[in-house]
């Protein structure tokens, strides 16, 4: 029986065989934030000189990857990237995704936004039949923290703030629970609608492209659906 540390390492490792695909002396890979995130960026150590840089959306995944000698750059010297892989915390089967457990959701999403494909990287338990049961996780503007947490109330959740969390933005986190995501997109843009949201952690709009989640007996992938 492997474990969930194990399960991770394995879906670290099938996404680098995304990056062996592509690696060239011009590419640059965009890389997430997380437990299984960090995997990733260790088993990416070993493309020291097979690819120009990365990208990180987090200081923290910053910090490791500049640990690892790979180089990081600003997201604004860059035009594209062939992949984004990062961690979720809940996938559902249309590969829309609820993220921001570790609180970067907002640099993911903009990091994610320029590459050409998404690839995201979990253990099974992460695949979900209706996204809700993982508190959603919002960045919001610190004065808006309560007008933004009676919206989501009148919306049936019951938001609560990250304590003693600041995000690398310089803002707060709401996590809300006890939403029903009927409709990822919808709640999405609504969300993202509401004054003093700098972005909410549903990634459904733009979802994943490509999941490898890890299961006990291998990999499952799962491609976005046409
Ligand atoms: C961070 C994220 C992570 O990808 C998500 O929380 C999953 O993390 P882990 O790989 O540690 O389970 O969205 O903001």
């Amino acid at each position: 029986m492997l474990t969930q540390q194990e399960l991770k390492q394995q879906a670290a490792d099938a996404a680098l065989e995304f990056v062996d695909a592509v690696a060239a002396p011009d590419v640059v890979i965009g890389v997430g934030t997380g437990s299984t995130a960090d995997l990733f960026i260790d088993g990416l150590a070993r493309f020291k000189g097979r690819v120009r840089a990365t990208v990180a959306s987090s200081e923290r995944s910053a910090a490791r990857l500049a640990g690892h000698g790979l180089a990081v750059l600003d997201l604004n010297d860059v035009e594209s990237m062939p992949i984004y892989v990062d961690g979720a915390d809940e996938i559902d089967a249309n590969l829309h995704m609820i993220k921001g457990g570790g609180g970067a959701l907002t640099r993911e999403k903009i990091v994610a936004s320029v590459a050409e494909r998404f690839i995201c990287i979990a253990d099974e338990s992460k695949l979900v039949q209706r996204m809700g049961a993982f508190p959603l996780p919002i960045e919001v503007i610190p004065m808006a923290r309560e007008a933004v947490a009676r919206r989501m109330a009148a919306l049936g959740g019951r938001p609560r703030l990250r304590e003693g969390f600041v995000t690398d933005n310089g803002n707060v986190i709401l996590d809300v629970a006890g939403l029903s995501i009927a409709d990822a997109r919808a709640l999405e843009t609504d969300i993202n609608g509401m004054a003093g949201v700098v972005t909410c952690g549903l990634f459904a709009l733009a979802g994943a492209d490509v999941a490898l989640l890890a299961t006990q007996s291998g990999i499952r992938r799962l491609d976005k659906p046409a």
